[in-house]
């Protein structure tokens, strides 16, 4: 009963191969370009997803033709002749809608969404909706990026989920992406964070816990900064923090020695959380990691192309005029301090080098500080020239909070100055604020400990039915990979920029559109397979399912639905945003679930129960494809 449709002229851009709706597509737009002797491209272009029932919808004004819409519109239903892809025509006002064939889209839409499961395994570029249009483009994705011995606060668990997310999603359109992850493990604070473990370090702590003991070490030696501020008395942690900073940049073999054990401490307890969360790395770089000669390198550029400017704490200092006058050969009004990401970036205490971004109205943020030392920003600028240099990518995504947008922008903008052939390759990816990430305990300062409250949260509300929390075979995995989900999906169904309240009670709810929801809907579909396997087991040829049987418009409304997929695969990467296909997940989930008791398989005679069964269980395999875009791990009891 298998099929081939009749063949079709190609049209740029689509590939019948991964998304056969893109041929019943073409097959509509032949009709608009003959009718209206105009290019298949163009045409094409303009058919889109149909509203309330229909498959298509072109508006005919956006052609931009000299006779009339209304004329229009009645050639093409007066020329329509049906073919194996599209069999009605229908206008309103100056709307054409076009109706796919039942038959041959369920036979195509199913049987492409089958054989592409069964070959791609849970490989993300392979899997049905999956793409080829980022072919032989390269992209890096920067996202996480936690600061070591500092708290893993919401602006990176939003990283870390949009930005692994992104990397599946760019991944899915054919993209070859690198995740990267740049941890905060330079600056000052480190030079602190060496003194402070000499004071307060224990060995058999950092061992134990790496993470937990150098916040603790860190939280000390800062009191101890703040005190002796607050006291008068002489700023000597300070002092040395920044002389052993200094050192650090000058190469001292043994306090590297000794800071190299923080970050790699770190980053194997990082690890393991990241593989809790199914989330993963390429490419471990970090703010230290960004090589002295690149540094040597941007200063270069910068000196060579005049960018570099004068900037003191004190404007008014005597030779303020003079020195900057050296520099620039004038001496314009001095712009006052700019407040800058990094905490310490801004404490020079005599002159420091700038670049006057004022005109851009982006301030004057410091290359290099007074005492010789680089910032925050400068390795910025400098990682982006070396990452170039070694990985030549087409595009580099920065997924980091609103809050350092001003950062952002400024260090675009500088590398735009300095000419970089990559500036125009750069694009930040933002998120808005989350607001109230605590648990009883207080403020969350760990990843570990977001994780365990959102497990405990979701462990609580299976145990709210007593019955049913009896029959989950494993608890403590189900409500750990549940409760991530929640997490996710709270985070990822509205747009990015939305800014919202972390509410563990809420999120981990099963009414309303949650991750336990989703995951639910997902157990439903692999316990009917489950439940009706006794009698029947779906044939492992489908082309020996007689799709005919699918007389309901629900089994039309789905398979039309997941003929879809692609194009909001597509649509995903064009606006960047995870929300499209979290949507996209509810909006199958709820279909489904209206259709349980209309596609019944249980009971039914065989022939029906198979082509129902085969429709659920496609229906399935595009819900865990889109589920594991989102980095989820789909479940399949709970
Ligand atoms: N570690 C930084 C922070 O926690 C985020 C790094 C963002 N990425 C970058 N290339 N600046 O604030």
């Amino acid at each position: 009963m298998a099929s081939t449709l009749p063949p079709l002229p190609h049209v740029e851009g689509t590939d019948s191969s991964r998304c056969v709706l893109d041929a019943f597509r073409i097959s509509a737009a032949t009709r608009i370009s003959k009718s209206l002797g105009i290019s298949l491209a163009d045409a094409f272009a303009g058919v889109d997803l149909g509203k309330k029932g229909n498959d298509f919808t072109v508006a005919i004004p956006r052609f931009r033709q000299k006779t009339k819409p209304a004329e229009l519109v009645e050639k093409i239903v007066s020329e329509f002749t049906p073919d194996e892809y599209i069999d009605r025509v229908s206008s309103d006002g100056s709307f054409v809608h076009f109706g796919c064939k039942s038959l041959p889209l369920t036979r195509h839409v199913l049987d492409q969404i089958h054989a592409k499961t069964q070959a791609a395994g849970n490989k993300q570029s392979e899997s049905y909706g999956s793409n080829v249009s980022g072919k032989g483009k390269k992209v890096i994705v920067e996202y996480s990026s936690p600061n070591i011995a500092k708290p893993f606060h919401a602006g990176h668990l939003r990283s870390t989920i949009i930005g692994a997310f992104l990397s599946n999603l760019y991944t899915a359109n054919g993209w070859d992406v690198t995740r990267m992850n740049y941890f905060g493990d330079w600056g000052k604070q480190y030079g602190l964070l060496a003194v402070g473990f000499e004071r307060y370090g224990s060995e058999e702590k950092l061992e134990a816990n790496p993470i937990m003991h150098l916040f603790e070490v860190y939280v000390k030696i800062n009191a101890d900064m703040k005190k002796e501020k607050e006291d008068g008395v002489p700023e000597v942690t300070d002092e040395k923090a920044k002389e052993v900073f200094k050192a650090m940049e000058d190469g001292d073999e043994k306090i590297l020695g000794l800071w190299k054990r923080f970050r790699d401490l770190s980053l194997k307890s990082y690890e393991k959380l990241y593989t809790r969360l199914n989330v993963g790395f390429d490419v471990y770089a970090g703010e230290s990691l960004v090589e002295p000669a690149q540094i040597d390198n941007a200063f270069s550029i910068l000196k060579e192309k005049n960018l570099l400017t004068t900037k003191t704490k004190d404007e008014s200092r005597p030779d303020w005029d003079k020195k900057r006058a050296q520099m620039k050969g004038g001496a314009p009004v001095p712009a006052p301090v700019q407040e800058s990401v990094d905490d310490d970036d801004n404490d020079q205490s005599g002159l420091a080098l700038a670049v006057d971004l004022e005109k851009f109205k982006l301030g004057k943020p410091v290359i290099q500080k007074s005492d010789g030392t680089t910032t925050y920003i400068v390795r910025d600028i400098a990682g982006a020239i070396q990452r170039y240099e070694k990985y030549h990518f087409d595009k580099m995504i920065y997924v980091v909070g609103d809050q350092q947008d001003q950062h952002l922008k400024m260090f675009f903008k500088v590398l735009s100055m300095m000419g970089v052939p990559f500036a125009d390759k750069l694009e930040h990816i933002n998120f808005g604020k989350v607001a109230g990430m605590s648990t009883r305990k207080g403020e969350v300062k760990f990843l570990e400990d977001i994780l365990d409250a959102a497990k405990e949260a979701m462990m609580a509300q299976m145990k709210s039915n007593d019955e049913k929390f009896k029959l989950i075979e494993d608890p403590e995995e189900t409500s750990d990979q549940i409760g991530m989900t929640c997490v996710k999906i709270q985070d990822m169904q509205s747009t990015r920029r939305t800014a919202y309240e972390f509410n563990l009670t809420r999120m981990t709810s099963f009414e309303g559109d949650t991750g336990a929801y989703l995951q639910y809907a997902h157990v439903r579909l692999c316990s009917i397979v489950r439940k009706v396997a006794p009698v029947i087991v779906l044939r492992t040829d489908p082309s020996q399912i007689n799709l005919e049987l699918l007389t309901e418009p629900k089994a039309r409304e789905i398979v039309y639905l997941l003929a879809t997929y692609p194009d909001t695969v597509k649509t995903a990467l064009r606006n960047q945003e995870p929300s499209t296909i979290v949507s996209y997940c509810f909006k199958l989930s709820h279909l489904i679930s209206s259709a349980w008791e209309i596609l019944i398989v249980m009971g039914q005679e065989q022939e029906l129960a198979q082509a129902r069964l085969y429709l659920y269980t496609c229906a399935r395999d595009v819900l865990s494809s889109a589920m594991r875009l989102l980095t989820l791990t789909p479940l399949e009891r709970m």
